[in-house]
Protein backbone atom coordinates (compact mmCIF):
# COMPACT_ATOMS: atom_id res chain seq x y z
CA UNK A 1 0.00 0.00 0.00
CA UNK A 2 1.51 3.61 -0.77
CA UNK A 3 0.53 6.55 1.16
CA UNK A 4 0.81 9.27 -1.90
CA UNK A 5 -0.52 8.66 -5.55
CA UNK A 6 -3.15 6.17 -4.89
CA UNK A 7 -4.44 4.20 -6.74
CA UNK A 8 -8.00 3.98 -6.28
CA UNK A 9 -10.40 1.08 -8.25
CA UNK A 10 -14.27 0.88 -7.83
CA UNK A 11 -15.89 -2.40 -8.53
CA UNK A 12 -19.46 -1.68 -9.54
CA UNK A 13 -17.93 1.34 -11.51
CA UNK A 14 -21.20 2.03 -13.48
CA UNK A 15 -22.87 2.42 -10.26
CA UNK A 16 -24.72 6.08 -10.14
CA UNK A 17 -23.23 6.20 -6.64
CA UNK A 18 -19.58 6.78 -8.80
CA UNK A 19 -19.76 10.24 -9.19
CA UNK A 20 -20.55 11.01 -5.73
CA UNK A 21 -17.49 9.02 -3.84
CA UNK A 22 -15.37 10.69 -6.69
CA UNK A 23 -16.26 14.13 -5.92
CA UNK A 24 -15.55 13.54 -2.13
CA UNK A 25 -12.76 11.77 -3.00
CA UNK A 26 -10.82 14.99 -4.88
CA UNK A 27 -12.76 17.47 -2.54
CA UNK A 28 -10.22 15.80 0.08
CA UNK A 29 -7.50 14.85 -2.16
CA UNK A 30 -5.06 17.14 0.50
CA UNK A 31 -5.65 14.01 3.05
CA UNK A 32 -6.04 11.72 -0.01
CA UNK A 33 -4.02 11.77 -2.84
CA UNK A 34 -5.59 10.02 -5.22
CA UNK A 35 -3.58 10.19 -8.59
CA UNK A 36 -5.22 7.12 -10.03
CA UNK A 37 -9.54 5.86 -10.65
CA UNK A 38 -9.93 3.09 -12.19
CA UNK A 39 -13.79 1.68 -12.67
CA UNK A 40 -14.07 -1.80 -13.00
CA UNK A 41 -17.31 -3.13 -14.21
CA UNK A 42 -18.85 -6.02 -16.42
CA UNK A 43 -21.52 -3.48 -18.20
CA UNK A 44 -19.30 -2.11 -20.92
CA UNK A 45 -21.84 0.70 -21.49
CA UNK A 46 -22.47 1.60 -17.89
CA UNK A 47 -18.95 1.56 -17.34
CA UNK A 48 -17.91 3.93 -20.46
CA UNK A 49 -20.84 6.23 -19.32
CA UNK A 50 -19.29 6.73 -16.03
CA UNK A 51 -15.55 7.39 -17.59
CA UNK A 52 -17.53 10.25 -19.42
CA UNK A 53 -19.28 11.57 -16.46
CA UNK A 54 -16.03 11.13 -14.13
CA UNK A 55 -13.34 12.69 -16.70
CA UNK A 56 -16.04 15.41 -17.16
CA UNK A 57 -15.92 15.86 -13.29
CA UNK A 58 -11.91 15.65 -13.83
CA UNK A 59 -11.81 18.22 -16.25
CA UNK A 60 -14.36 21.08 -14.90
CA UNK A 61 -12.94 20.69 -11.06
CA UNK A 62 -9.17 21.42 -12.99
CA UNK A 63 -8.01 17.57 -11.31
CA UNK A 64 -5.62 17.24 -14.93
CA UNK A 65 -3.41 15.21 -12.92
CA UNK A 66 -5.32 12.53 -11.54
CA UNK A 67 -5.43 9.45 -14.53
CA UNK A 68 -8.61 7.60 -15.53
CA UNK A 69 -9.45 4.30 -16.67
CA UNK A 70 -12.20 2.41 -17.40
CA UNK A 71 -11.69 -1.60 -17.88
CA UNK A 72 -14.17 -4.82 -18.12
CA UNK A 73 -10.81 -6.81 -16.92
CA UNK A 74 -9.94 -7.18 -13.33
CA UNK A 75 -6.51 -8.25 -13.57
CA UNK A 76 -6.07 -4.14 -15.27
CA UNK A 77 -8.49 -3.25 -12.83
CA UNK A 78 -7.15 -4.29 -9.32
CA UNK A 79 -3.24 -4.77 -10.70
CA UNK A 80 -1.58 -1.99 -8.53
CA UNK A 81 -4.04 -0.12 -6.17
CA UNK A 82 -4.19 0.94 -3.15
CA UNK A 83 -8.09 0.74 -2.42
CA UNK A 84 -11.00 -1.08 -3.73
CA UNK A 85 -14.48 0.66 -3.30
CA UNK A 86 -16.95 -2.29 -3.83
CA UNK A 87 -20.66 -1.25 -4.75
CA UNK A 88 -21.42 -4.13 -7.34
CA UNK A 89 -24.86 -4.71 -7.98
CA UNK A 90 -25.24 -8.75 -8.78
CA UNK A 91 -28.84 -9.41 -11.35
CA UNK A 92 -29.07 -5.77 -11.95
CA UNK A 93 -32.23 -3.57 -10.71
CA UNK A 94 -33.88 -6.54 -13.05
CA UNK A 95 -33.11 -8.55 -10.39
CA UNK A 96 -33.88 -6.39 -7.62
CA UNK A 97 -37.24 -5.82 -8.95
CA UNK A 98 -37.91 -10.02 -8.68
CA UNK A 99 -36.86 -10.04 -5.12
CA UNK A 100 -39.40 -7.36 -4.53
CA UNK A 101 -42.45 -8.44 -6.55
CA UNK A 102 -41.68 -12.31 -6.24
CA UNK A 103 -42.21 -12.09 -2.14
CA UNK A 104 -45.24 -9.65 -2.62
CA UNK A 105 -47.31 -12.08 -4.91
CA UNK A 106 -46.85 -14.20 -1.99
CA UNK A 107 -48.05 -11.71 0.62
CA UNK A 108 -44.22 -11.33 1.95
CA UNK A 109 -42.10 -8.43 2.16
CA UNK A 110 -39.97 -7.44 -1.23
CA UNK A 111 -37.06 -5.65 -0.37
CA UNK A 112 -33.17 -5.07 -1.20
CA UNK A 113 -32.03 -6.19 1.78
CA UNK A 114 -34.50 -6.88 4.50
CA UNK A 115 -37.03 -10.39 4.41
CA UNK A 116 -36.67 -13.26 1.80
CA UNK A 117 -35.78 -10.34 -0.81
CA UNK A 118 -32.54 -9.44 0.83
CA UNK A 119 -31.94 -13.21 1.06
CA UNK A 120 -32.71 -13.91 -2.65
CA UNK A 121 -30.24 -10.74 -3.56
CA UNK A 122 -27.46 -12.17 -0.70
CA UNK A 123 -27.41 -15.50 -2.71
CA UNK A 124 -26.64 -13.61 -6.03
CA UNK A 125 -24.66 -11.35 -4.22
CA UNK A 126 -22.13 -13.17 -2.13
CA UNK A 127 -21.00 -15.16 -5.66
CA UNK A 128 -20.44 -11.57 -7.07
CA UNK A 129 -18.37 -10.37 -4.31
CA UNK A 130 -16.41 -13.17 -3.75
CA UNK A 131 -15.01 -13.27 -7.39
CA UNK A 132 -13.86 -9.19 -6.60
CA UNK A 133 -12.17 -9.98 -3.32
CA UNK A 134 -10.77 -13.42 -5.18
CA UNK A 135 -9.17 -10.73 -7.78
CA UNK A 136 -7.90 -7.97 -5.76
CA UNK A 137 -6.33 -11.33 -3.15
CA UNK A 138 -4.62 -12.06 -6.77
CA UNK A 139 -3.51 -8.59 -8.13
CA UNK A 140 -3.12 -6.84 -4.89
CA UNK A 141 -3.25 -8.33 -1.96
CA UNK A 142 -2.40 -5.46 0.33
CA UNK A 143 -4.91 -3.29 -1.06
CA UNK A 144 -8.24 -1.91 1.20
CA UNK A 145 -11.30 -3.12 0.16
CA UNK A 146 -14.07 -0.86 1.48
CA UNK A 147 -17.39 -2.29 1.07
CA UNK A 148 -20.86 -1.02 0.33
CA UNK A 149 -22.45 -4.23 -1.51
CA UNK A 150 -25.15 -5.47 0.04
CA UNK A 151 -26.50 -7.34 1.60
CA UNK A 152 -23.98 -6.22 3.93
CA UNK A 153 -24.25 -8.85 6.99
CA UNK A 154 -24.43 -11.73 4.10
CA UNK A 155 -21.36 -10.69 2.90
CA UNK A 156 -19.17 -10.19 5.26
CA UNK A 157 -20.02 -13.48 7.04
CA UNK A 158 -19.22 -14.92 3.67
CA UNK A 159 -16.19 -13.16 2.92
CA UNK A 160 -14.78 -14.28 6.05
CA UNK A 161 -15.52 -17.57 5.56
CA UNK A 162 -13.61 -17.63 2.43
CA UNK A 163 -10.81 -14.89 2.81
CA UNK A 164 -9.95 -14.88 6.24
CA UNK A 165 -7.07 -12.56 5.90
CA UNK A 166 -9.03 -10.28 3.59
CA UNK A 167 -7.80 -6.47 3.86
CA UNK A 168 -11.77 -5.63 4.01
CA UNK A 169 -14.12 -3.23 5.98
CA UNK A 170 -18.20 -3.66 5.07
CA UNK A 171 -19.73 -0.51 5.92
CA UNK A 172 -23.50 0.84 5.36
CA UNK A 173 -24.50 4.10 5.08
CA UNK A 174 -28.12 3.92 6.60
CA UNK A 175 -26.96 5.28 10.13
CA UNK A 176 -24.75 8.25 9.17
CA UNK A 177 -28.01 9.42 6.81
CA UNK A 178 -30.27 8.90 10.22
CA UNK A 179 -28.00 11.29 11.84
CA UNK A 180 -27.45 13.57 9.02
CA UNK A 181 -31.21 13.92 8.42
CA UNK A 182 -31.98 14.34 12.17
CA UNK A 183 -29.71 17.01 12.42
CA UNK A 184 -30.47 18.63 9.80
CA UNK A 185 -33.95 18.51 10.06
CA UNK A 186 -33.62 19.43 14.18
CA UNK A 187 -31.11 21.85 14.28
CA UNK A 188 -27.74 19.76 15.24
CA UNK A 189 -24.47 19.79 13.90
CA UNK A 190 -23.79 15.91 13.31
CA UNK A 191 -20.13 16.63 13.90
CA UNK A 192 -20.90 16.94 17.48
CA UNK A 193 -22.31 13.50 17.89
CA UNK A 194 -20.69 10.61 19.45
CA UNK A 195 -23.07 7.49 18.40
CA UNK A 196 -23.81 4.24 20.13
CA UNK A 197 -25.27 1.72 18.46
CA UNK A 198 -25.90 -1.98 18.36
CA UNK A 199 -27.75 -4.34 15.86
CA UNK A 200 -26.86 -6.59 12.45
CA UNK A 201 -27.18 -4.55 9.40
CA UNK A 202 -30.41 -2.27 8.77
CA UNK A 203 -31.71 -3.97 11.97
CA UNK A 204 -30.23 -1.96 15.04
CA UNK A 205 -30.47 0.89 17.55
CA UNK A 206 -29.13 3.69 19.01
CA UNK A 207 -28.47 3.65 23.01
CA UNK A 208 -27.50 7.19 23.13
CA UNK A 209 -26.13 10.25 20.99
CA UNK A 210 -23.75 12.26 23.03
CA UNK A 211 -23.47 15.65 21.70
CA UNK A 212 -20.01 17.12 22.61
CA UNK A 213 -21.04 20.50 22.12
CA UNK A 214 -24.32 20.70 24.22
CA UNK A 215 -22.42 17.84 26.60
CA UNK A 216 -25.21 16.50 26.85
CA UNK A 217 -27.04 12.54 25.66
CA UNK A 218 -29.54 14.29 23.03
CA UNK A 219 -31.46 10.73 22.39
CA UNK A 220 -34.26 11.19 24.68
CA UNK A 221 -34.88 14.91 23.30
CA UNK A 222 -34.48 13.79 19.74
CA UNK A 223 -36.89 10.88 20.36
CA UNK A 224 -39.42 13.66 21.65
CA UNK A 225 -39.15 15.53 17.94
CA UNK A 226 -39.36 12.10 16.41
CA UNK A 227 -42.68 11.23 17.92
CA UNK A 228 -44.22 14.35 18.00
CA UNK A 229 -43.76 14.39 14.41
CA UNK A 230 -41.75 12.56 11.67
CA UNK A 231 -38.53 13.94 10.36
CA UNK A 232 -38.70 15.29 6.56
CA UNK A 233 -36.33 14.09 3.75
CA UNK A 234 -33.01 15.65 3.40
CA UNK A 235 -31.86 17.48 0.07
CA UNK A 236 -30.19 14.27 -0.49
CA UNK A 237 -33.35 12.52 -1.36
CA UNK A 238 -35.38 15.00 -2.55
CA UNK A 239 -38.66 14.30 -3.75
CA UNK A 240 -38.26 10.91 -2.86
CA UNK A 241 -41.61 10.12 -0.98
CA UNK A 242 -40.61 6.34 -0.41
CA UNK A 243 -37.38 8.05 1.98
CA UNK A 244 -40.36 10.22 3.31
CA UNK A 245 -42.06 6.92 4.17
CA UNK A 246 -39.48 5.30 5.69
CA UNK A 247 -38.65 8.19 8.20
CA UNK A 248 -42.77 8.25 8.64
CA UNK A 249 -42.54 4.83 9.87
CA UNK A 250 -39.38 5.04 12.01
CA UNK A 251 -41.56 7.20 14.69
CA UNK A 252 -44.19 4.75 14.46
CA UNK A 253 -41.77 2.38 15.74
CA UNK A 254 -41.10 4.38 18.15
CA UNK A 255 -44.97 4.77 19.40
CA UNK A 256 -44.53 1.05 20.44
CA UNK A 257 -41.25 0.93 21.60
CA UNK A 258 -39.63 4.67 22.55
CA UNK A 259 -37.08 3.68 24.73
CA UNK A 260 -34.76 3.42 22.15
CA UNK A 261 -34.06 5.11 18.48
CA UNK A 262 -33.72 2.36 15.71
CA UNK A 263 -32.75 2.30 12.17
CA UNK A 264 -35.78 2.61 10.06
CA UNK A 265 -35.37 -0.85 8.35
CA UNK A 266 -36.52 -2.45 11.40
CA UNK A 267 -40.01 -0.86 9.82
CA UNK A 268 -40.33 -4.58 7.65
CA UNK A 269 -39.82 -7.06 10.46
CA UNK A 270 -41.95 -4.98 12.97
CA UNK A 271 -44.62 -4.09 10.40
CA UNK A 272 -44.59 -6.28 7.53
CA UNK A 273 -48.22 -6.23 7.02
CA UNK A 274 -48.90 -2.28 6.56
CA UNK A 275 -46.00 -2.44 4.47
CA UNK A 276 -47.11 -5.10 2.35
CA UNK A 277 -50.12 -3.59 2.02
CA UNK A 278 -48.83 -0.23 1.28
CA UNK A 279 -46.21 -1.38 -1.23
CA UNK A 280 -47.99 -1.26 -5.23
CA UNK A 281 -46.88 -4.64 -6.37
CA UNK A 282 -46.67 -3.55 -10.12
CA UNK A 283 -44.04 -0.75 -9.24
CA UNK A 284 -41.94 -1.13 -6.49
CA UNK A 285 -38.66 0.96 -5.85
CA UNK A 286 -36.61 -0.93 -8.21
CA UNK A 287 -38.79 0.57 -10.82
CA UNK A 288 -38.50 4.19 -9.15
CA UNK A 289 -34.85 3.55 -8.96
CA UNK A 290 -34.67 2.44 -13.03
CA UNK A 291 -37.09 5.49 -13.71
CA UNK A 292 -35.12 7.83 -11.74
CA UNK A 293 -31.23 7.40 -10.53
CA UNK A 294 -30.40 5.66 -13.41
CA UNK A 295 -31.70 7.62 -16.03
CA UNK A 296 -30.95 10.57 -14.45
CA UNK A 297 -27.02 9.04 -15.12
CA UNK A 298 -27.76 8.26 -18.65
CA UNK A 299 -29.23 11.57 -19.89
CA UNK A 300 -26.51 12.79 -18.31
CA UNK A 301 -23.63 11.10 -19.93
CA UNK A 302 -25.60 11.51 -23.32
CA UNK A 303 -25.56 15.63 -22.80
CA UNK A 304 -21.36 15.04 -21.95
CA UNK A 305 -21.25 13.30 -25.03
CA UNK A 306 -23.31 15.55 -26.96
CA UNK A 307 -21.84 18.55 -25.64
CA UNK A 308 -24.90 20.02 -24.39
CA UNK A 309 -24.54 23.16 -22.92
CA UNK A 310 -25.70 23.92 -19.32
CA UNK A 311 -25.55 22.54 -15.97
CA UNK A 312 -24.78 18.94 -16.53
CA UNK A 313 -24.16 16.81 -13.24
CA UNK A 314 -27.12 17.90 -11.16
CA UNK A 315 -26.49 15.45 -8.13
CA UNK A 316 -26.73 16.19 -4.21
CA UNK A 317 -24.61 13.04 -3.56
CA UNK A 318 -25.50 13.31 0.24
CA UNK A 319 -22.96 11.69 3.06
CA UNK A 320 -22.42 8.38 0.54
CA UNK A 321 -18.96 9.20 -0.78
CA UNK A 322 -17.71 11.15 2.20
CA UNK A 323 -18.26 8.56 4.77
CA UNK A 324 -15.94 5.81 2.15
CA UNK A 325 -13.58 8.40 1.80
CA UNK A 326 -13.47 9.01 5.83
CA UNK A 327 -12.65 5.43 6.09
CA UNK A 328 -10.44 5.50 3.47
CA UNK A 329 -8.18 8.33 4.88
CA UNK A 330 -8.57 7.09 8.31
CA UNK A 331 -6.48 4.22 7.62
CA UNK A 332 -4.21 5.84 5.29
CA UNK A 333 -3.39 8.68 8.25
CA UNK A 334 -4.43 6.01 11.01
CA UNK A 335 -6.21 8.67 12.51
CA UNK A 336 -8.49 6.15 14.32
CA UNK A 337 -12.10 8.16 13.33
CA UNK A 338 -15.17 6.25 14.44
CA UNK A 339 -17.18 4.36 11.69
CA UNK A 340 -20.27 2.14 11.94
CA UNK A 341 -18.87 -1.06 10.63
CA UNK A 342 -20.06 -4.53 9.92
CA UNK A 343 -17.98 -7.04 11.75
CA UNK A 344 -17.45 -10.61 13.84
CA UNK A 345 -18.74 -9.45 17.00
CA UNK A 346 -16.03 -11.26 18.89
CA UNK A 347 -17.50 -10.28 22.58
CA UNK A 348 -18.12 -6.51 21.72
CA UNK A 349 -21.99 -7.38 22.57
CA UNK A 350 -20.98 -9.75 25.49
CA UNK A 351 -24.42 -11.84 25.32
CA UNK A 352 -24.37 -12.07 21.96
CA UNK A 353 -22.58 -15.26 20.23
CA UNK A 354 -18.68 -14.68 19.41
CA UNK A 355 -19.56 -15.03 15.67
CA UNK A 356 -22.07 -13.25 14.85
CA UNK A 357 -21.63 -10.31 12.30
CA UNK A 358 -22.84 -7.18 14.19
CA UNK A 359 -23.20 -3.68 13.00
CA UNK A 360 -21.26 -1.47 15.86
CA UNK A 361 -19.09 1.49 16.37
CA UNK A 362 -15.39 1.03 15.46
CA UNK A 363 -12.16 3.22 15.38
CA UNK A 364 -10.70 2.74 12.10
CA UNK A 365 -6.69 2.88 11.34
CA UNK A 366 -3.90 1.64 9.57
CA UNK A 367 -4.09 -1.84 11.03
CA UNK A 368 -8.01 -1.80 9.94
CA UNK A 369 -11.26 -1.64 12.24
CA UNK A 370 -10.20 -1.86 15.97
CA UNK A 371 -14.30 -2.42 17.43
CA UNK A 372 -15.19 -0.75 20.41
CA UNK A 373 -16.28 -3.17 23.08
CA UNK A 374 -19.94 -2.41 24.63
CA UNK A 375 -19.01 -3.20 28.03
CA UNK A 376 -22.81 -4.13 28.71
CA UNK A 377 -25.11 -7.00 27.71
CA UNK A 378 -28.26 -6.35 25.58
CA UNK A 379 -31.77 -6.58 26.29
CA UNK A 380 -33.99 -9.80 25.75
CA UNK A 381 -36.01 -7.85 23.13
CA UNK A 382 -33.06 -6.81 20.58
CA UNK A 383 -31.10 -10.17 21.86
CA UNK A 384 -34.17 -12.17 20.79
CA UNK A 385 -34.94 -10.40 17.50
CA UNK A 386 -31.20 -9.95 16.69
CA UNK A 387 -30.37 -14.07 17.50
CA UNK A 388 -33.19 -14.83 15.37
CA UNK A 389 -32.10 -13.03 12.30
CA UNK A 390 -28.35 -14.04 13.05
CA UNK A 391 -29.40 -17.62 13.00
CA UNK A 392 -31.27 -17.14 9.45
CA UNK A 393 -28.16 -15.09 8.22
CA UNK A 394 -25.88 -18.09 8.66
CA UNK A 395 -27.97 -20.49 8.16
CA UNK A 396 -28.17 -18.64 4.45
CA UNK A 397 -24.78 -18.47 4.05
CA UNK A 398 -24.05 -22.44 5.35
CA UNK A 399 -26.70 -22.87 2.51
CA UNK A 400 -24.82 -20.96 -0.32
CA UNK A 401 -21.43 -23.03 0.31
CA UNK A 402 -23.18 -26.55 1.17
CA UNK A 403 -25.41 -25.86 -1.95
CA UNK A 404 -28.23 -26.88 0.50
CA UNK A 405 -32.17 -26.82 -0.06
CA UNK A 406 -32.69 -27.38 3.53
CA UNK A 407 -30.56 -25.20 4.81
CA UNK A 408 -32.17 -22.48 2.88
CA UNK A 409 -35.37 -23.37 3.68
CA UNK A 410 -34.79 -23.14 7.01
CA UNK A 411 -32.86 -19.73 6.78
CA UNK A 412 -35.98 -18.43 4.60
CA UNK A 413 -38.46 -19.98 7.40
CA UNK A 414 -36.48 -18.34 10.12
CA UNK A 415 -36.91 -14.97 8.39
CA UNK A 416 -38.68 -12.70 10.50
CA UNK A 417 -40.87 -11.51 8.06
CA UNK A 418 -41.94 -14.81 7.15
CA UNK A 419 -45.23 -16.63 9.00
CA UNK A 420 -45.29 -20.12 7.49
CA UNK A 421 -43.06 -22.84 6.61
CA UNK A 422 -45.91 -23.03 4.10
CA UNK A 423 -44.92 -19.53 2.70
CA UNK A 424 -41.50 -20.13 3.22
CA UNK A 425 -41.14 -22.72 0.44
CA UNK A 426 -43.56 -21.43 -2.02
CA UNK A 427 -41.79 -18.01 -2.18
CA UNK A 428 -38.22 -20.26 -2.34
CA UNK A 429 -39.48 -22.26 -4.98
CA UNK A 430 -40.07 -19.30 -7.06
CA UNK A 431 -37.05 -17.54 -6.61
CA UNK A 432 -35.02 -20.25 -7.21
CA UNK A 433 -36.55 -20.17 -10.69
CA UNK A 434 -36.13 -16.46 -10.96
CA UNK A 435 -32.51 -16.75 -10.52
CA UNK A 436 -31.53 -19.19 -12.63
CA UNK A 437 -27.64 -18.66 -13.21
CA UNK A 438 -27.31 -16.52 -10.40
CA UNK A 439 -27.50 -18.62 -7.51
CA UNK A 440 -25.92 -21.49 -6.38
CA UNK A 441 -27.12 -25.15 -7.48
CA UNK A 442 -29.80 -26.21 -4.39
CA UNK A 443 -29.85 -30.20 -3.57
P1 LIG B 1 -26.47 -0.25 -9.83
O1 LIG B 1 -27.10 -1.48 -10.42
O2 LIG B 1 -26.96 1.07 -10.30
O3 LIG B 1 -24.88 -0.31 -10.07
C1 LIG B 1 -24.13 -1.44 -9.81
C2 LIG B 1 -23.05 -1.64 -10.87
O4 LIG B 1 -22.38 -2.87 -10.57
C3 LIG B 1 -23.56 -1.76 -12.31
O5 LIG B 1 -22.84 -0.88 -13.15
C4 LIG B 1 -23.31 -3.23 -12.66
O6 LIG B 1 -23.04 -3.46 -14.02
C5 LIG B 1 -22.11 -3.54 -11.78
N1 LIG B 1 -21.89 -4.97 -11.52
C6 LIG B 1 -22.81 -5.93 -11.30
N2 LIG B 1 -22.20 -7.11 -11.07
C7 LIG B 1 -20.86 -6.88 -11.12
C8 LIG B 1 -19.71 -7.71 -10.95
N3 LIG B 1 -19.81 -9.00 -10.67
N4 LIG B 1 -18.50 -7.13 -11.06
C9 LIG B 1 -18.38 -5.82 -11.34
N5 LIG B 1 -19.43 -5.00 -11.52
C10 LIG B 1 -20.66 -5.52 -11.41
O7 LIG B 1 -26.65 -0.37 -8.26
P2 LIG B 1 -26.54 0.79 -7.16
O8 LIG B 1 -27.92 1.22 -6.80
O9 LIG B 1 -25.58 1.80 -7.61
O10 LIG B 1 -25.97 -0.03 -5.93
C11 LIG B 1 -24.71 -0.67 -5.98
C12 LIG B 1 -24.49 -1.50 -4.75
O11 LIG B 1 -24.29 -0.68 -3.62
C13 LIG B 1 -25.68 -2.40 -4.38
O12 LIG B 1 -25.20 -3.61 -3.85
C14 LIG B 1 -26.39 -1.61 -3.31
O13 LIG B 1 -27.19 -2.41 -2.50
C15 LIG B 1 -25.19 -1.07 -2.60
N6 LIG B 1 -25.43 0.07 -1.72
C16 LIG B 1 -25.11 -0.11 -0.43
C17 LIG B 1 -25.23 0.90 0.47
C18 LIG B 1 -24.89 0.63 1.89
O14 LIG B 1 -25.35 1.29 2.77
N7 LIG B 1 -24.09 -0.39 2.16
C19 LIG B 1 -25.71 2.14 0.05
C20 LIG B 1 -26.04 2.32 -1.28
C21 LIG B 1 -25.88 1.27 -2.18
C1 LIG C 1 -29.59 3.10 2.03
C2 LIG C 1 -29.09 1.81 2.60
C3 LIG C 1 -28.49 0.96 1.51
C4 LIG C 1 -29.49 0.73 0.41
C5 LIG C 1 -30.00 2.06 -0.11
C6 LIG C 1 -31.17 1.82 -1.04
O1 LIG C 1 -28.53 3.87 1.59
O2 LIG C 1 -28.15 1.98 3.61
O3 LIG C 1 -28.02 -0.23 2.05
O4 LIG C 1 -28.90 0.00 -0.64
O5 LIG C 1 -30.47 2.85 0.95
O6 LIG C 1 -31.46 2.97 -1.74
P1 LIG C 1 -32.31 2.92 -3.08
O7 LIG C 1 -32.41 4.35 -3.45
O8 LIG C 1 -31.48 2.10 -4.06
O9 LIG C 1 -33.60 2.26 -2.75
MN1 LIG D 1 -27.11 -0.02 4.03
Amino acid sequence: MKFTDLHVAIAGGGSTYTPGIVQAMLHNSDRFPVSKITLYDIDEERNEDMKLIVKYMLENDGYDNVELNATLDPEEAFTGCDFVFSQIRVGGMEMREKDEKIPLSHGLVGQETCGVGGFSYGLRSIKGLLGVVGYVQEYSPDAWILNYTNPETLIAEAIRRQFPNAHMLNACDMTISIEETMARNFGYDRKNWIAQYYGLNHFGWYTSIYDKSLQRDVMPELIEKLRKAPMKIASFNKGDQSWQDAWNKLSKILDYFPDYLPNNYLEYYFFPDIVVEETDSNHTRANMVMDGRLKNTKEMATKIRNKAEGEVLDFDFGEHGQYIVDMATSILNDSHERFMLIQPNMGAIPNLRQDAVVEIPTYVGRLGAEPISMRHPINDFHKGLMEAQNAAEKLLVDGYFEGSYQKVLEAFTLNQTVPSADKAKEVLDDLIIANKGYWPELH
